[in-house]
């Protein structure tokens, strides 16, 4: 039977138009496309490896996880990018059932047996991950992946103490509040962070036209339906971002995290230089 969305999560029927374009585009490159064979069955394996624990979570803790995994973006892409520093201790803001954690674990798992991407930087193998999540039926499902070195604990990030952290990581959480929350969060974040810390927040560029306005719709339904009360979202431009963040103190780089998708999504990559708070 045709299954609309493959094992990855990813479009089927995106993934084949996606190939026929640049077939047409570019004829056959035999080698390129080995390679990309090869990353693409080493990213199914890594989906299958992270969401594994879930399945003791229930059925749709797992479904859910083999979908983001497979489908968003952001998660090979920190990868990818050698975004996570070698050894750190991970904040991870907002972090829902715990995905990153999970996956972060699979990537020591696949580095560890020796199959990892030659062509991606060396994997981060954390140090620590803490994860916080407000809604409890998240928070208890990210459970499955807690122990040696992970934990998730319930908590709304505008009023809980975050420490201290290499990294923090802000994944399409903070249009939630209101922009004097985001501020107050990120004021905080700056000052849990190493001097020389990293923070990594995903956002949708409010001036991304229809595929920002796509997000926020979907964005607003999951959010319903995971137990938030009905809101509005609270969002900026992307260059809005980028300046707040400098003027905290970041150098800011910006990554496209959109794609295979319909959304306008943004992962800033904001560096501290080394100077204490
Ligand atoms: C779109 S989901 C993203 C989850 C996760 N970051 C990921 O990428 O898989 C947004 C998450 O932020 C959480 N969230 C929203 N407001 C929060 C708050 N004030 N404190 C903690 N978590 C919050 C939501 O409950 C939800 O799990």
């Amino acid at each position: 039977m045709l299954r609309w969305i493959s094992a990855s999560g990813q479009p089927l029927l995106v993934g084949l138009l996606v190939g026929i374009i640049k077939y047409i585009r570019h004829g056959y490159n035999g080698p390129a496309m080995d390679q990309l064979q090869h990353i693409t069955r080493w990213k199914t394996e890594m989906v299958a490896t992270a969401a594994k624990p879930y399945r003791a979570a229930g059925r749709f803790a797992w479904h859910f996880a083999r979908g983001k995994l497979g489908g968003d973006p952001a998660f090979f892409g920190l990868l990818q990018n050698g975004l996570i520093p070698a050894k750190s201790r991970i904040l991870d803001l907002g972090c829902g059932q715990g995905l990153l954690a999970a996956w972060l674990a699979a990537a020591d798992v696949a580095s560890s047996a020796g199959n990892w991407p030659q062509e991606f930087p060396p994997a981060p193998q954390v140090a620590t991950y803490r994860g916080i999540e407000l809604m409890p039926r998240d928070a208890q499902r990210a459970k499955v992946v807690t122990g040696n070195g992970i934990s998730v604990e319930q908590g709304d990030i505008r009023t809980a103490d975050f420490a201290s952290a290499d990294v923090v990581v802000i994944l399409d959480v903070l249009h939630y509040m209101p922009l004097s929350a985001q501020d107050d969060v990120l004021n905080r974040v700056r000052r849990a962070l190493e001097p020389a810390g990293t923070l990594l927040l995903r956002i949708g560029d409010s001036a991304g036209g229809w595929p920002f306005h796509l997000s926020n719709y979907v964005d607003s339904v999951v959010a319903i339906a995971r137990g938030h009360k009905p809101g509005r979202l609270h969002c900026r431009t992307l260059s809005q971002w980028k300046s707040d963040l400098e003027n905290l103190g970041f150098a800011v780089t910006t990554i496209p995290m959109s794609q295979g998708t319909p959304f306008a999504n943004v992962l800033l990559v904001g560096k501290l230089g080394g100077a204490a708070v």
